[in-house]
């Protein structure tokens, strides 16, 4: 595995590959991996040639500079552990100068899709991640980049403006993997104290019996209201729990088989986000 930190470098590989007739695979990060991660990687097998992870923590995303500064951050541990999968090519960590040079001005973004849910506690959040995400499709010149389901809205997102801007990658979705007691893998859990990580697990159970009650007969509403006061119980903020459409992520007031249900709750200053489909 090669580790390349400058888009000049990238570019003559991505760009040798491409004459080869390479299709060239990418799993976008912003670093911290864990086997969520791993199993990003893993679904391009067979479906990629060559392999590119990079690892950028994107300052233009963070709308919140004390998140922004305590993003965990470990290049080498990283790096080793990638090294170990076998089965990338390329590790690329460029820095901030790689990615935004001095005067840096466009934005690109998605409306409807950038405002709602985590949208509207995080203003600019979307717009970050959409213009880093097109700048390393083009520096990776990637045919095939893997994304979570874990951050769904994220997804929908990119899959948008993959088509609205023509680009040519495609973009593959990639099911939530979990810890045994259900949370949902996060750079971020590596923050909870202990006692929250015990805490945090209540979250991807609440989403279960949500949708079961639902499931069940009980009103979408009603059902709400009941996990959103069970998990205020259970010592979170809850920033929403909302039940939408997963094509358009428009509210869904009924449940049926294209719906999802959103949640985005916090330990102390720690935001988790999770999401469940309707079945
Ligand atoms: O999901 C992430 O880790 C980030 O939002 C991404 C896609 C790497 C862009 O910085």
């Amino acid at each position: 595995m090669q580790i390349i930190k400058t888009k000049a470098e990238l570019a003559a590989l991505s760009s040798s590959w491409q004459k080869e007739g390479q299709t060239i695979g990418f799993v976008p990060t912003m670093g911290a991996l864990h086997a969520g991660h791993l199993s990003l990687i893993n679904a391009l097998d067979g479906k990629a040639s060559r392999r590119i992870v990079s690892i950028f923590v994107n300052p233009i995303q963070f709308n919140n500079t004390s998140d922004f500064q305590h993003y965990p951050r470990g290049l080498e541990d990283d790096a080793t552990l990638l090294h170990n999968t076998g089965k990338v090519d390329v590790l690329y960590a460029p820095d901030e100068s790689q990615m935004y040079t001095p005067g840096f001005a466009t934005r690109i973004s998605v409306s409807g899709l950038d405002s709602m849910l985590c949208g509207e506690d995080r203003p600019g959040h979307f717009d970050g991640v959409a213009t880093v995400v097109t700048k390393l499709f083009l520096q990776t010149r990637a045919n095939i980049a893997a994304f979570g389901e874990k951050d769904y809205q994220q997804l929908c997102l990119i899959k948008r403006m993959v088509q609205d801007l023509d680009l040519s990658v495609n973009i593959l979705p990639v099911p939530t993997l979990r810890e045994a007691d259900g949370l949902a893998l996060s750079s971020r859990n590596r923050r909870l104290t202990p006692e929250q990580r015990q805490q945090a697990a209540l979250l991807p159970q609440a989403l279960k019996a949500c949708l079961a009650a639902i499931q069940n007969g009980t009103s979408v509403e009603s059902s709400l209201v009941t996990c959103r006061e069970a998990l205020k119980k259970a010592g979170f903020h809850v920033h929403y729990l909302e039940l939408r459409h997963a094509e358009n992520l428009a509210p869904a007031p009924i449940a049926g088989k294209d719906t999802r249900l959103f949640v985005a709750a916090s330990l102390g200053d720690i935001r988790l986000i999770d999401n469940m489909p309707f079945a």
